[in-house]
């Protein structure tokens, strides 16, 4: 049976100036991006333990990095949620239901395959971070898209890196 998404519920308890149509489209919003995180950082994990061959050191320590500042996020999000109001995932289950990032639960993957799918991943990620952030730019919540900026700058990085290491892999 599948776990049903977090109900965004009335914004009882906000705090903050957002009206109920901003409240409900920002806290939706968040919580996609919740489970994307989640998601992107347990891939970017498995690969993480799983990479082999050449270079091994180089990229497990750079999978742990990514994964570590895609992780930092998560807390992020979820508060934001609450503070404007919002209800947030509560199990792994909610996450994998709502996430938008094709996991990879194949046994022998290439350094190079991951490299790739990682970057199309984070280059993903980023576009579904403008578009909350022109969400948010809509509602005037400048709160949000100010935490939405440097989520876009992390990715970006990540982006960067996983394209330069790709191009010796
Ligand atoms: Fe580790």
């Amino acid at each position: 049976m599948m776990t049903p998404a977090p109900r965004s519920g009335g914004g009882l308890g906000a705090r903050t100036h957002l009206g109920p149509d901003a409240f409900k489209d920002i806290s939706d919003a968040l919580n996609m991006l919740l489970a994307d995180s989640l998601a992107l950082y347990l891939k970017t994990k498995n690969f993480h333990w799983h990479v082999s061959g050449p270079n091994f050191r180089d990229y497990h320590l750079l999978f742990d990095d990514q994964a570590d500042k895609i992780f930092a996020i998560t807390d992020d999000i979820a508060e934001r949620v609450r503070k404007i109001g919002g209800t947030t995932l509560r199990s792994i289950n909610q996450a994998a239901v709502m996430s938008r990032v094709k996991p990879n639960e194949v046994d022998h993957v290439g350094p190079a395959e991951m490299l790739a799918e990682l970057l199309e991943d984070n280059e993903a990620y980023a576009a579904v971070l403008l578009a909350a952030h022109d969400l948010c730019n809509e509602h005037k919540d400048v709160a949000t898209a100010s935490l939405i900026e440097v989520w876009v700058d992390d990715a970006e990085r990540r982006a960067w890196f996983l394209c330069e290491t790709l191009r010796s892999a």
